[in-house]
C-alpha cells in the first residue's frame, strides 16, 4: 500500500490529532512541554495540509478549530440548568470561626473535612461536554442565563475539545475560571501599546474582555488560562464521585486542568493555616488570585447543608486584602533615576492596598500619564501586586472636578536644574546633567572609574557610596582633589588603601581620548563609539563645540547618538565638570594614524562584493589612512570602489561623474 493510500492518510490525521491534543494539554493545561515548539509547529502544519485536502475530515475537535471563526452579531443566550452561584465572602477570621461551627450544627458533626482552593480572578464559565466532546461554552450571566461564547472558548488550548480517559460521563458541565497569567497580560499591554491600542486595566478585564469578543480570530490571539473547580449538569449522576477533591482529580483524568495549589482542610487551624500560607505565595503566583475558597468536601454533606439564596452554605471565600483601591491624585511630581531617567510619580491620597499604605505610584513616563489621562486632582485606581511599584491603573473620569489640572513635564531636572530632553523614538525624558546630578552621582563615579574607563582600581560601589554620602565627592573632577586623611577616615579604609587608590586616581591621569570620552557616561555613547569619536575630533573641546551635521559625518553615528552628545554638551554643568577634569592634568593621548597622503581626507563609498576584502575590513584600511568612508554617493564623494554586482550606488557614481575605481585600484592607492 503506498503511504499516501487514502486509509493511511486518514490513520495519520487521527494520529495527528491525538498527538496534538497531548501535546497541547501539556504544555497548556499542565506546563510541561514534551516537545520542541518547532516539532509541534510541523506536526500542525501536517494536519493542516491534509485538512486542506480533506475538508470532509475536519471535526469540531480538529486543533485547527482553535483559531477562531467568523464574527459574530450577538452572542446567543444560553440557560443554566444547574445555576451558577455566587460565594458568600468572609473578611476576617471570626466570619471563618463561625462557617465552621454553622456547617457542623448543621451536619450534626464534630468535624467536617472541608477542600481548600485557591479564588482565581477571573470569570466564571460553564463548559458542556457531551459524549467527551465540547459542545458549549456559557458564561456566566446572571446565574441563570448566561452567553454562549463556545467559539471564544474553543481557542483556548488549555480547554481540551475531547475529554480523555476510560470514564468519560455522557453530559458532564465542567465550572471553572477563565484567566490570564500576569506575564501574558503584560506582554500583551505591551504590545497594545506599541500599536496604540487600548491597555487593559488587569488580568480580570483582560480575560473578561478577551472572551467576551464577538470575533473568535481575536480571542485567539489572547493568551487565555483556565482551572476548574466545580460541576454543573452530569450525567447519568452515578459517575460522581463522593467528594469534591475525588471529582477534580478525576478532571485531571480527563484532560481538565485543576489548579494544584489545594488541600484537603480538617480544622478551622489547618484552615487558617491554608489561608496565611495561600497568602504568603500570593504575590509569587503566576496569576491574580483573590482569596481562597473553602468546600465542605463530602458531596452529601454539602446536599444535607444546601442553599441560602443564591449561595451555597457549604462553600465560603475567604477574601485577601484587595490589590486596587480608589483613591486622589494630590499632586503629579517627577523622580530622577540612576540614569538620569525622569519618571512622573502621583502623589496620592494615602489609601490601604493589599494591606499596605500607599501614597505615591508611578506613572512610567509623559506618555502614560496621556494616555491613562491622569489629572491632578482626579480619583484613580491604584494596583499594588507583589513587590512592584504601586501604579496608577485607571481614572475614575465621571469624578473628575472643575479645577483637576493637566500635568506638564517640567523643563528642568528637580535635583540639579539641568534641562529635561527627550530624544527622538525614546518613551523616557532625560535630565542632561548626566556629570552633576546628585540623582546620578553614584553611577556617573562608578562608571568613570570602571575598568574599561578610566580605570581607577579601588574606586568601587562601596567606596563611591561614602564618598557621595559624606560629601566628599560630587562629580568625578572631585576626585582628582581628594586628600590623604579625607580618604583614610572612610569605613574599611587603612592607610594603605588610601595610599593605594589615591595612587589610582593620580596613575588615571594618563589615559586615552577614547576611554576619557567613554568614561564621560553620555547616553548612547559606548566604548566603540567613543575611539571612532576620539579618532575623528582627536581633541576634546573638538568634540565638546562639535555642531550635530558634523558629528553626523563621524563613523556610527547617527541622529540619536549625535543628539545625545549635543545635549550632554550643551549642559553647562557638564562642560564645567569636563573643564575641571581638563585642567586637573589629565593627559588624554590619541592613537596615531599613518597618514596617507592620496587619501587622507577623501571620501569613499564602497559598493559590491570584492575579490579579496569583505566591505569591513576595506573600510578600516580607508580610515586608518585617513579616509572617509560613506553609505552614499553625492557630488563630495571622491571615489566609489565598485566590486562584482555593484547595484545603484554604481549608477549613481556614473550619474554625478565621480571616479569609479575597483578593489586593486584601492589598494594601489592605500600604497
Ligand atoms: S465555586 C457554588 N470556586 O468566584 C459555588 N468559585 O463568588 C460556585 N471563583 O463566580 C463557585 N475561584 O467566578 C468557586 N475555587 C473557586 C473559585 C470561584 C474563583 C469565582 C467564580 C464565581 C465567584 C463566586
Amino acid at each position: 500500500m503506498s503511504s499516501n493510500s487514502p486509509t493511511n492518510l486518514a490513520e495519520r490525521y487521527a494520529f495527528l490529532q491525538k498527538e496534538l491534543a497531548r501535546l497541547e494539554h501539556a504544555y497548556y493545561a499542565l506546563d510541561n512541554p514534551l516537545l520542541p515548539d518547532s516539532e509541534y509547529d510541523r506536526l500542525y502544519r501536517e494536519l493542516l495540509d491534509i485538512e486542506a485536502v480533506h475538508s470532509e475530515w475536519i471535526t469540531p475537535e480538529s486543533l485547527s478549530q482553535r483559531v477562531g471563526g467568523v464574527a459574530l452579531k450577538q452572542f446567543d443566550s444560553v440557560t443554566h440548568i444547574v445555576p451558577m452561584l455566587s460565594l458568600n465572602n468572609a473578611f476576617d477570621d471570626v466570619e471563618l470561626i463561625a462557617f465552621d461551627r454553622r456547617c457542623r450544627e448543621g451536619l450534626h458533626l464534630d468535624h467536617v473535612d472541608y477542600a481548600g482552593e485557591l479564588k482565581f480572578d477571573g470569570l466564571a464559565i460553564s463548559l458542556r461536554y457531551e459524549n467527551g466532546l465540547l459542545v458549549r461554552a456559557a458564561t456566566r450571566g446572571d446565574g441563570t442565563s448566561g452567553e454562549d461564547v463556545t467559539a471564544n472558548v474553543k481557542t483556548i488550548r488549555a480547554i481540551p475539545l475531547r475529554l480523555t480517559g476510560m470514564s468519560i460521563p455522557k453530559v458532564l458541565e465542567v465550572r471553572g475560571e477563565v484567566f490570564m497569567n500576569l506575564n501574558d497580560f503584560r506582554k500583551m499591554n505591551v504590545q497594545a501599546a506599541l500599536i496604540g491600542e487600548k491597555e487593559f486595566a488587569n488580568p480580570r478585564n483582560a480575560a473578561a474582555g478577551s472572551l467576551r469578543q464577538l470575533d473568535s480570530k481575536v480571542t485567539a490571539k489572547r493568551p487565555l488560562s483556565f482551572f476548574a473547580y466545580g460541576l454543573g449538569a452530569l450525567e447519568p449522576q452515578s459517575w460522581l464521585p463522593a467528594t469534591h477533591e475525588e471529582l477534580l482529580n478525576a478532571y485531571i483524568k480527563l484532560g481538565i486542568p485543576v489548579c494544584s495549589e489545594r488541600r484537603i482542610l480538617k480544622s478551622v487551624a489547618e484552615i487558617l493555616t491554608f489561608y496565611k500560607d495561600i497568602g504568603a505565595k500570593r504575590d509569587s503566583l503566576p496569576y491574580d488570585i483573590d482569596g481562597v475558597v473553602y468546600k465542605v468536601n463530602s458531596f452529601a454533606e454539602q446536599a444535607k447543608l444546601g442553599f441560602v439564596s443564591r449561595a451555597p452554605r457549604f462553600a465560603l471565600a475567604h477574601k485577601f486584602p484587595a490589590q486596587e483601591a480608589l483613591t486622589t491624585v494630590l499632586g503629579i511630581d517627577v523622580q530622577v533615576g540612576r540614569t538620569g531617567a525622569i519618571t512622573p510619580v502621583a502623589r496620592l491620597a494615602p489609601v490601604v492596598v493589599g494591606g499596605v499604605t500607599v501614597t505615591n505610584a508611578t506613572l512610567h513616563n509623559e506618555d502614560e500619564v496621556k494616555r491613562k489621562d491622569v489629572w491632578i486632582g482626579d480619583t484613580v485606581s491604584v494596583r499594588r501586586a507583589g513587590d512592584v511599584i504601586p501604579e496608577v491603573v485607571s481614572v475614575v473620569k465621571e469624578r473628575r472636578q472643575p479645577d483637576a489640572k493637566q500635568f506638564v513635564m517640567p523643563l528642568r531636572c528637580p535635583v540639579c536644574d539641568s534641562h529635561i530632553e527627550r530624544l527622538a523614538d525614546e518613551a523616557i525624558a532625560r535630565c542632561s546633567g548626566g556629570l552633576f546630578c546628585g540623582a546620578q552621582r553614584k553611577q556617573a563615579l562608578i562608571h568613570f572609574a570602571h575598568r574599561r574607563a578610566l580605570d581607577i582600581e579601588g574606586l568601587g560601589e562601596k567606596i563611591v557610596d561614602q564618598l557621595v554620602d559624606h560629601n566628599l565627592v560630587r562629580t568625578p573632577a572631585d576626585l582628582y582633589r581628594l586628600g590623604f586623611t579625607a580618604l583614610a577616615n572612610l569605613e574599611r579604609m587603612g592607610e594603605k588603601s588610601a595610599d593605594n587608590l589615591i595612587a589610582a586616581i593620580n596613575h588615571s591621569r594618563n589615559t586615552t581620548l577614547a576611554r576619557f570620552i567613554f568614561a564621560l557616561g553620555i547616553r548612547h555613547v559606548g566604548e566603540a563609539t567613543a575611539k571612532d569619536l576620539a579618532n575623528h575630533y582627536r581633541n576634546m573641546h573638538a568634540l565638546m563645540d562639535a555642531k550635530f551635521d558634523d558629528l553626523l559625518l563621524v563613523n556610527d553615528v547617527g541622529p540619536v547618538v549625535a543628539s545625545s552628545i549635543m545635549s550632554f554638551m550643551g549642559e553647562t554643568h557638564n562642560r564645567e565638570v569636563i573643564e575641571q577634569l581638563l585642567a586637573s592634568g589629565m593627559q588624554l593621548s590619541v592613537e596615531e594614524k599613518i597618514i596617507s597622503d592620496a587619501v587622507a581626507g577623501k571620501t569613499f563609498v564602497l559598493t559590491g562584493t570584492f575579490p579579496t576584502l569583505t566591505r569591513d575590513e576595506a573600510k578600516d584600511l580607508l580610515e586608518k589612512v585617513g579616509a572617509k568612508v560613506s553609505g552614499t554617493v553625492s557630488k563630495k564623494t571622491d571615489y566609489v570602489v565598485a566590486g562584482v554586482d555593484a547595484g545603484s550606488k554604481l549608477k549613481k557614481a556614473e550619474e554625478l561623474g565621480v571616479q569609479v575605481i575597483d578593489e586593486t585600484a584601492m589598494l594601489k592607492l592605500l600604497k
